[in-house]
This record gives structure tokens, sequence and C-alpha cells, in this order.
């Protein structure tokens, strides 16, 4: 039995969705501790895609237990119809568990990210204007309104409207925005409540018997480590920890109980969203890996900006969340690209000519980094890679590629994804033990 953490170790849209379904098969609970509507998993299962935002990936096997932490902001309108829009493919949401602790996103929240992200105007965070940021404000100020209360309508009616007198305060005055009435938001959200009623249960209690069973957990991911709180390239960052800490503290689990810990490196880098981004590719070699590699936002269908592969960034997320084992899928895109020479940034020189592997603290000396670039040439290939089985099986070109990945990490690359269905993956290491 395994407890494993799968995070992205980049930017976000690593691909986690297919590594966190591949493992899922062998997982009985999957969990999903942090982060809201903004994310979005993309999973490929049975020739069809699957685009899911707030449920874990692992709803898509029949009897896996999922469950949503309290450390989530839930939007529930926006869950509700992911869970319609599943059911419509057939899935069962019976083993579907919700946190009563999860703090519940509301309509104000929407509008005070977009007014907010508008006054910022051209220093914009890019967000994804779902409310995360706003919901995990009122959480911090201890103001929040969770699934808890909104279950009960003597706790939740109070609560909502002196939370609509001050956000409509806020939007009057501040960003000269209409605001709510407490009946119109009141309204949908007790109808939602009597939805999501019967999905309620004691997470904390549950994982916390799963793990004591020995049976085996799977912590899903969202985001990335660069978009952590406090280790990502702070403003431009969303407002929960992607890290691995975020796992435990959005569960309800103890650090003691983590066995293992996947990072889920893209062959390249994307972002969504602004900030520095110092291994960025603003040309034709950009546009080539965007279209092969599909890269336009699951949840907002931006473009996502494209560079190259950028080592000193993945060997600040192995350390800050003691990654145990790399994951690297859409090695199958950059062979699609046809590029002969590929790119890996193995460290930053600063302004005063000296290379370093350090992270920098702070986007004016993260802007100010020029990548040093390792090329590896006559890496393409022409056959298809979708039926490898082991690493040795793939060309010569993607297998320095991959172990310049370990060499600079000191980090084991343990999958390798090389097509977007489920079977087109090579383990090198089981996740969840013999
Ligand atoms: P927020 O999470 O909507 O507040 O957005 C803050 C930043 O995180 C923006 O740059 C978003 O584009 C980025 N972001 C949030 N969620 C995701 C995700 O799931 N994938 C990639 N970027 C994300
Ligand atoms: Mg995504």
């Amino acid at each position: 039995m395994s407890v494993v953490v799968v995070m992205g170790a980049q930017w976000g849209d690593e691909g986690k969705g297919k590594f966190v379904d591949l493992l899922a098969a062998q997982a009985e609970v999957v969990v999903r501790a942090t982060g809201g509507a903004n994310a979005g998993h993309t999973v490929w299962a049975n020739g069809q895609q699957y685009k899911l935002h707030q449920i874990p990936s692992g709803i898509l096997y029949p009897g896996t237990l999922c469950l949503i932490g309290h450390g989530v902001v839930l939007d529930p309108a926006k869950l509700l119809q992911e869970m319609e829009y599943l059911r419509g493919k057939g899935v069962d949401l019976s083993n579907l568990r919700i946190s009563a602790g999860a703090h519940v996103v509301f309509p104000y929240h929407i509008r005070l990210d977009e007014a907010e992200e508008d006054r910022k105007g051209a220093n914009k965070i890019g967000t994804t204007r779902r409310g995360i940021g706003p919901a995990y404000m009122d959480k911090f100020a201890r103001v929040g309104i969770r699934l808890i209360d909104l279950l009960d309508k003597d706790e939740f009616l109070p609560k909502l409207a002196a939370q609509v007198e001050a956000k409509n305060q806020l939007l009057d005055r501040v960003y000269g925005m209409p605001g709510f009435t407490v009946e119109e938001i009141a309204g949908p959200y007790l109808e939602y409540a009597e939805q999501l009623r019967p999905f309620v249960a004691n997470t904390v209690e549950l994982v916390n018997d799963a793990i004591d069973t020995g049976k085996n957990v799977l912590f899903e991911g969202a985001q990335g480590h660069l978009l952590d709180i406090d280790f990502g390239t702070y403003p431009y960052v969303t407002a929960s920890h992607p890290i691995a800490a975020g796992a435990i503290i959005g569960a309800g689990v103890g650090p003691t109980r983590i066995n293992k810990v996947v990072g889920v490196v893209k062959a390249y880098t994307s972002r969504v969203g602004e900030g520095p981004f110092p291994t960025e590719l603003m040309d034709a070699t950009g546009e080539v890996i965007r279209e092969k590699g599909h890269e336009y936002g699951t949840t907002t269908g931006r473009p996502r900006r494209i560079g190259w592969l950028d080592l000193v960034m993945v060997r600040f997320a192995c350390r800050v969340s003691g990654i145990t084992d790399l994951a690297v899928p859409h090695l199958d895109t950059l062979a699609k690209t046809g590029l002969k020479t590929l790119k890996v940034c193995v460290g930053y020189r600063l302004p005063d000519g000296t290379v370093t592997k350090e992270f920098p603290v702070g986007l004016k000396a993260l802007a100010q980094v020029t990548p040093v670039y390792e090329e590896l040439e006559n890496w393409a290939w022409s056959e298809s890679l979708s039926k490898a089985q082991k690493l040795e099986e793939l060309p010569e070109g993607a297998q320095r590629y991959v172990k310049l990945i370990e060499d600079y990490t000191g980090v084991p690359v343990s999958i390798l994804g090389i097509g977007s269905e489920r079977t087109e993956a090579i383990y090198r290491d089981t996740m969840f033990g013999a």
C-alpha cells in the first residue's frame, strides 16, 4: 500500500490529469485538496476526452472513492454542472464525497476577481476569473462561508447577509460596480445545498481510515509549484498551495503518512497568465509546440505561453516538495514538432555574469536572468512512440533527454507519457508498491 501525492512541478497544465488517471487505476481513494474551479484537468480514456475542474479524476474508475477536501474553495454551481456533464457521459458519481469544511465561492467573489483584474489593467495577474483569490481572501480574513454553513439555513442566511452588505460596499465604493441582493444568491445557493447534501461526508475520517487500513491513496494536485502562494512567482500565483504540503493541509493527513511525491514535468514549459518566464519562446518554435501540444487553457481557452524545459525551476520544485519521482508527459508532442535540436535550461546567468542553479526570490531578479541552455542535437525521430514499453525502446535522443532531467534534479523519471491515451505510458517503477 502507498500514499502518493501527484503535483505539478511547473506552472500548472503539466499533464497531471493523465498520470492521476493512470495511477488512479491502482488507487482506492483519490483526493483533491486545494484550488477550485480554476483547475482544468484533461483526461483521455477509452477514446473519450474528459475535462474535469473540481472533481477528482479518479471518478472515471467505478468504485474509487473520490474526496474533495476542505482545502478546496468550492463553486457549487460549477460543481453541479460538472456532475451533470459526467453523468451525461455515463460516469457513476455515487463514490464522490465532499468535505463540509470547504469554503464556498459566491458570485461576489467572481465579480470582485474580475473587478480587481480590470482595475489592475496592464498589471493584471491573468487569473482564471473564477473568484478563487477573493474566496481565499475571505477564508483568511475569517469571514468565509463554508459548506457546513450553507447546509444550515439558520447559520447561512445571516452570514450571507453580512457578506453581501460588505461586498456591495466594496463593489460600489472601490470599483463602481453593482452589488447583489441576499435573495438572488440565497435562492439558488440553498438549492445547490440540497443537491450537494447527499455527497457531504467527514473526508478527514475517510482518508485517514483508508490510510490506516492499508489502502492505496492518491492525492491529485491542482496548478503547479510556480503558482504556489509562497514558493511561486508571486504575485503571479494562485491563492493556495499547489506544493505537496498543500495536499496534507487541504485533506487533513499528517506529513508522515505520505510515501511518494510524484512531480509532473512537461517536456517543455507553459504558463497561462502574466509574469516573467525566462525560457519563453516568442517565435515559430513556440508556435509549433503550442499547436502540437494543444496548449490552450482547459478552463479559460486562453493560448498558453510556451518555452523550453527549465530545470532550474524543476529542481526548485523537487526541493520544496521532496519529490521522489518525476513523471514526464508530452515526449510525443515534442517528437511531433519535428524540431531537430532541443534546448533545456540548466542554469540562470545573473547580471554579474555568474551562473546559478538557484531559483531567485522576487520577480525583478527573475526578469534579469538569462537562461543557460544545454542543446540536445539530433534529437528528433519520426517513428511513433506510442507502442514503446520501456525507455530503452525509445529513440536514443529521448533517452538522452530523460537522463539529462535525472542527472540534473537527482530524481528518477519513473513514468513517461508517450501519447494522450491512458495506455500510452512507460512505467519504470511502480508507484503503489509491488
Ligand atoms: P487564479 O487561480 O484564478 O487566481 O489565477 C492565478 C494564476 O494562476 C493565473 O496566472 C492563472 O492563469 C493561474 N492558474 C490558476 N489555475 C491554473 C491551472 O489549473 N493551470 C494553469 N494555470 C492556472
Ligand atoms: Mg490544467
